[in-house]
């Protein structure tokens, strides 16, 4: 490592010692039964962290903090812009509404271990759900709810929730989310039944209940006991958290208790520099990794503020929605995706909107979700006046596995790259035989392992798919899906994904899952999702469609039914608004869909056709059908 300092020990003092290094950090959280040991690597490669602890994890978010004469702060401030409404939750009312909540689940034989699925918008009771299924050591797995019925079925029968809460209603700008009849959808759909589902009834939208399986969020917890935190091991999940993979199916990204305790309150301080008390903003969706971190647990488990933000950058009202909640909470450390700035930036180019509030608060911007381009972060760099932080991540580790740890040392930024690898990851850069590539050269990222705690110790239900989508690949390491290189001063610096998964508007998808969709339409015989560069989302899907011969359809309405398709079966986020009809598709001599070259085509970047390509003409026919969409220009 090149650079001497705070930064540069602490990462030497965590490799010659991270035994040490972890049972230090474990101090930071109040244990029914403090851990004996950090790593436990019986199973290797398979790693458990803490796992001879017991512990609860809403007890360290939300009531060892009234025990600490925290009661009065505000844990939870809503903000929503699109109800023109704002309502702060302290750490005591917190606790109550609970401990209400788990006691109301526990009455309907919801135990430790059980799932539950929470399906919410970004309202506090979302939290609130999170926050009771870890008081009962019950399992959550909370569905985004741009997410369709089948996705949600996907998710119920792979899970097998014994019960779901769910909200009647989200509210996107201008649209009211209608969750029950998805619900109600989903559960049909799925072969599991869960016993019963809570509903939250908002103001906006009273949902019809479906009697002897639905209950009121409220009514049912009349007269029930509160429930008190109950104590679980360490490596006992504390939710699932279902992300994109190759195909159509999600993976179930597990998070194992004591890990993550320990590793968020690390980095609250470490990475963010958030004490108790401050107010963190992270301005994701609790459906996403970025919302269960640092939304929920980590901003909790530190005792500072978090914001439940219902809104977007741009639209609610205006560009300088963000920069208001910053002025009027007191906001010291932002965290958002890149595109969200992109979309404030189009709207409001000289940030003439951020002229109009008091920053003073804001100490730091954090980006991640996706790369963060020079020009965005140069902009925002420059209207704010504070560091931005680009630090990278995946659903898979839940913190940070590269970023600039301002708690520690504010290292040199340099624009492009997520900085430098935090305790915990030993990050190498491999070529396809496996060897270690040279400083500046691109190669897969992989993480050596252990894994540190806090990131996934397998999937759900399905130990051989973790072992074979991550750990087979390059054995001894973490396959992180990402390609990039590392620089003479150890920055990191990723590139592109290395599989099918496309990043839209922060949005971690797959061209798998897409591409299931589209075979199924009836008139569709072969395929091809794409993410082609888009200015605002980072990338967006397209579609190639190759029609049944004879099928007589006009191409534009088979174009029509398939973007309707997506969003039935996908759902909205998908976000699958073009596709083109073509004749062929280009492929290798042994039948490999040539998406890569594809994609150079449609985003106009020099191409050459592969040696292994069959037929090299198809590629002009790809070009001028991307050409009708105005892509492929050149
Ligand atoms: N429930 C239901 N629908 C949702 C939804 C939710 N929680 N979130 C998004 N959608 C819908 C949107 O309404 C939109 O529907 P439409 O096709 O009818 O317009 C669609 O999904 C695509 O949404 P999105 O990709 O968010 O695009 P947008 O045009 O509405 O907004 C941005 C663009 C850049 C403002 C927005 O994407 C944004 O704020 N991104 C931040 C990304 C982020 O927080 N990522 C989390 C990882 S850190
Ligand atoms: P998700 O699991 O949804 O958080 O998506 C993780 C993926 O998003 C990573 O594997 C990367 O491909 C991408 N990603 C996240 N953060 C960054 C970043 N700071 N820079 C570049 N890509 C990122």
């Amino acid at each position: 490592m090149a650079y001497a300092g705070a930064y540069a020990d602490l990462y030497a003092g965590w490799k010659a010692n991270p035994e040490g290094f972890w049972m230090e950090a474990a101090q930071g959280i109040d244990w029914v039964k403090a851990p004996t040991r950090a790593l436990n690597d019986d199973r290797a490669p398979l790693y458990e962290w803490f796992s001879d602890a017991v512990v609860n994890t809403c007890f360290n978010a939300v009531d060892r903090h009234v025990l600490a004469g925290r009661g009065d702060q505000i844990a939870i401030k809503h903000v929503s812009p699109i109800t023109h409404s704002t309502k702060g939750i302290t750490y005591a009312q917190l606790q109550k509404r609970v401990a209400s909540l788990a006691g109301a689940l526990r009455a309907k034989g919801v135990e430790k271990g059980d799932r539950v699925i929470i399906y919410m918008p970004m309202i506090a009771e979302a939290v609130e759900a999170m926050l009771a299924c870890a008081r009962l050591g019950a399992i959550h797995s909370v569905v985004f709810g741009g997410f369709a019925a089948n996705e949600l079925a996907v998710r119920i029968d792979d899970c097998t929730p014994k019960c779901i809460i769910a909200a009647s209603c989200g509210l996107e700008p201008g649209r009211v989310v209608h969750y029950k009849p998805l619900l109600d959808k989903a559960i049909d759909l799925a072969s599991h039944k869960p016993d019963f589902c809570v509903v939250f009834q908002r103001e906006e939208e009273v949902a019809k209940l479906i009697e002897g399986r639905d209950v009121a969020w409220h009514t049912f917890q009349y007269g029930v006991e509160p429930a008190e935190c109950v104590p679980v091991s360490g490596d006992h999940p504390v939710y699932i958290l279902y992300t994109s993979g190759t195909t159509g199916a999600p993976k179930g990204v597990v998070r194992a208790t004591a890990g993550h305790l320990v590793a968020l309150n690390w980095t609250m301080k470490a990475i963010y520099d958030i004490d108790a008390g401050d107010v963190f903003w992270a301005a994701s969706d609790v459906g996403w990794v970025v919302g269960h971190s640092y939304i929920c647990y980590a901003p909790l488990i530190a005792g500072a503020t978090t914001i439940v933000y219902e809104g977007k950058p741009v639209g609610t009202p205006d560009a300088g929605a963000f920069w208001r909640v910053v002025q009027n909470q007191r906001v010291k450390v932002l965290f958002t995706a890149p595109t969200a700035l992109r979309a404030i930036k189009r709207d409001d180019p000289q940030g003439e909107l951020i002229k109009d509030y008091n920053l003073r608060s804001l100490k730091a911007l954090y980006l991640a979700g996706e790369r963060a381009d020079p020009d965005t972060i140069l902009w925002a760099g420059r209207h704010l006046n504070v560091p931005v932080i680009d630090h990278w991540w995946q659903t898979e580790t839940g913190w940070a596995i590269a970023a600039n740890p301002l708690g520690i040392e504010a290292l040199t930024v340099k624009i492009g790259s997520p900085s430098v690898a935090m305790p915990g990851y030993d990050v190498q850069v491999l070529d396809e035989g496996g060897h270690p590539v040279a400083p500046g050269t691109l190669g897969a990222i992989v993480v050596k392992l252990p894994l540190p705690p806090g990131t996934l110790p397998t999937l759900w239900n399905a130990e051989d798919r973790f072992k074979k989508s991550y750990l087979a690949h390059f054995p001894g390491f973490y396959e992180t899906g990402d390609a990039g290189y590392i620089d003479e001063d150890g920055y990191l610096y990723i590139m592109a994904r290395t599989d099918d998964v496309i990043n839209v508007a922060g949005h971690r998808l797959s061209t798998g899952a897409m591409e299931e969709v589209l075979a199924g339409h009836p008139d569709v015989a072969e395929c091809a999702v794409i993410g082609v560069a888009d200015q605002l989302k980072g990338q967006s899907p397209l579609g190639f469609l190759c029609l049944n011969k004879g099928s007589g359809r006009d191409a534009g309405d088979v174009v029509k039914e398939c973007v309707k398709l997506m969003r039935e079966k996908i759902g909205p986020v998908a976000d699958f608004k073009r596709a083109v009809v073509v004749d062929r598709l280009p492929k290798t001599r042994s039948g490999k869909i040539l998406r890569g070259t594809m994609v150079k085509i449609a985003d106009s970047t020099p191409y050459k056709a592969p040696a292994t390509i069959d037929d090299p003409a198809i590629l002009d026919e790809i070009k001028a059908a991307l050409q009708t969409l105005g892509l492929a220009k050149g």
